[in-house]
């Protein structure tokens, strides 16, 4: 007798390779929870239809509460020779309370159960990761407060631009990991959807009811279509794009940590559990944490590729193709969830040097901005105030000085309209309080942002 649950209809076994080619079970195994859970919601509405009987539903949950003591305790024996996570649950099952387990998969098709678990696997995933996303903000919040009134140089094109406070640049993240909370929360919605009942690709002939499954499950809807419903993915590839842009925001923030641990720009410093030595050179500390995060990026990116490849060219309904969505999910929530967990520890490692900071932000002429302003508030229009204060910056240039080392009448060589009160528009704490309005650098704005952020996430 062979040990495939659909081998009858054949007439020779799969080769070796072919079964190792064609297997799921040592990936998709991490399912076993939801598919127990599934199958579970599955057995108590086809009692509660007399589809099987009281008793063989008793049977089911004797043996799948067995099953999963099995599992918890590394004790369950997975066979390649069965396939995958769902044929080897239901052999086991059958083993330990016969009959009953051969009747489970009455008005069931594994087209159907194996949606239903990515969708159960998925949700819960996407309820940890929204959860991380709040420590990493809430991280990134106290950093900033901390720091509402340190002054750094901004920078466009990498070239000094304007003063602005770390709060604040701390902030423009927390905004980042905002947009990526509320999208993981919308992908949410059309993952919580079941597809059970779908059975293969047309549905079924036994009198079931799937809201009673979806209610059991936590399902907010059923999958209206039955074709639709085994052969969708669309909730793993707009969860995986979601993916991506909170990589995609790790990696911004990576690439920064580590321009500002650069020994020639000293910005800050990353406590040494996130970083790591040179084999070679005994002077070394590198920060790894946020390179690596960099790099594994593209991975992330290159999953959601994967995905939507793999369905671009699938006619209805379910083809195995499908089978290789289950890795790319897997690695794409190992991913994010690892990196976002070492990243909300990591932005408490992470020591500011306002000295520093300073020291940089009154080199290139940052407040030339406020300077022109300033001249605008005298009246002259912006254009020729900008031109203006472009000669004083040539001129400082090649004194090797800063705009506020020029004395009163040099200045005024510049532009008539300036005055001794310039002295504090000059200032880098004079240019970053005078952005004082909703989304502005000033420290009061950085505080008031925080606050709101706060109340927001909570
Ligand atoms: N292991 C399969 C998957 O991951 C389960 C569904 C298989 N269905 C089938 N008819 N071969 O998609």
């Amino acid at each position: 007798k062979k040990s495939e649950a659909w081998s009858a209809r054949f007439s020779e076994p799969v080769s070796d390779l072919v079964k190792r080619y064609t297997a799921s079970v040592f990936f998709d195994k991490r399912l076993a929870p939801f598919d127990i859970q599934g199958s579970l919601a599955h057995a108590e509405m086809l009692a509660a239809q007399g589809i099987i009987s009281a008793q063989d539903h008793a049977d089911i949950q004797r043996g799948m509460a067995q099953i999963e003591s099995e599992i918890a305790a590394g004790k369950f024996e997975w066979l390649l020779d069965l396939e995958d996570v769902h044929l080897n649950i239901e052999k086991r099952l059958t083993e330990l309370v016969g009959d009953a387990g051969k009747r489970l998969h009455t008005g069931r098709s594994r087209n159907d159960q194996v949606a239903t678990d990515i969708r159960l696997y998925m949700r819960a995933a996407i309820d940890d990761i929204v959860i991380l996303l709040r420590d990493l903000r809430l991280a990134l919040l106290d950093l900033a407060e901390k720091h509402a009134d340190t002054i750094l140089p901004g920078f466009t094109h990498m070239q000094v631009a304007q003063p602005v406070t770390f709060g604040h640049h701390m902030l423009a993240y927390v905004e980042m990991f905002n947009r990526d909370a509320e999208r993981m929360a919308d992908c949410r919605k059309r993952v919580n959807r079941l597809p059970l009942g779908a059975a293969a690709l047309a549905g079924t002939t036994f009198p079931i009811d799937r809201e009673r499954v979806a209610r059991t499950l936590g399902f907010e809807d059923v999958c209206r279509n039955s074709l639709d419903a085994v052969s969708d993915r669309d909730f793993a590839i707009e969860f995986c794009a979601a993916a991506a842009l909170v990589m995609t925001h790790v990696s911004r923030m990576s690439e920064e940590l580590v321009i500002w641990m650069s020994p020639r720009v000293g910005f800050i410093d990353i406590a040494d559990r996130f970083c790591t030595g040179s084999s070679i050179m005994p002077q070394k500390k590198n920060p790894d944490v946020p390179e690596l995060a960099r790099g594994k990026t593209g991975r992330v990116n290159g999953h959601l590729i994967a995905l939507l490849t793999l369905m671009k060219g699938q006619p209805l309904a379910y083809n195995k193709d499908n089978q290789e969505d289950k890795e790319p999910l897997f690695d794409t929530v190992d991913t994010v969830t690892d990196t976002l967990r070492i990243f909300a520890d990591m932005a408490g490692g992470i020591t500011v040097k306002p000295d520093a900071m300073r020291k940089a932000a009154l080199q290139g002429y940052a407040t030339a901005t406020d300077l022109a302003d300033y001249l605008v508030k005298k009246g002259l229009p912006f254009r020729d105030a900008h031109e203006a204060v472009a000669h004083a910056v040539r001129h400082c240039e090649t004194k090797g000085c800063d705009l506020s080392d020029l004395s009163l009448d040099e200045m005024q060589r510049f532009s008539p309209l300036i005055d001794a009160d310039v002295a504090e528009v000059l200032t880098l704490e004079g240019s970053v309080a005078a952005r004082d309005h909703i989304g502005g650098t000033a420290p009061s704005q950085v505080r008031a942002a925080i606050a709101y952020l706060r109340s927001r996430i909570a």
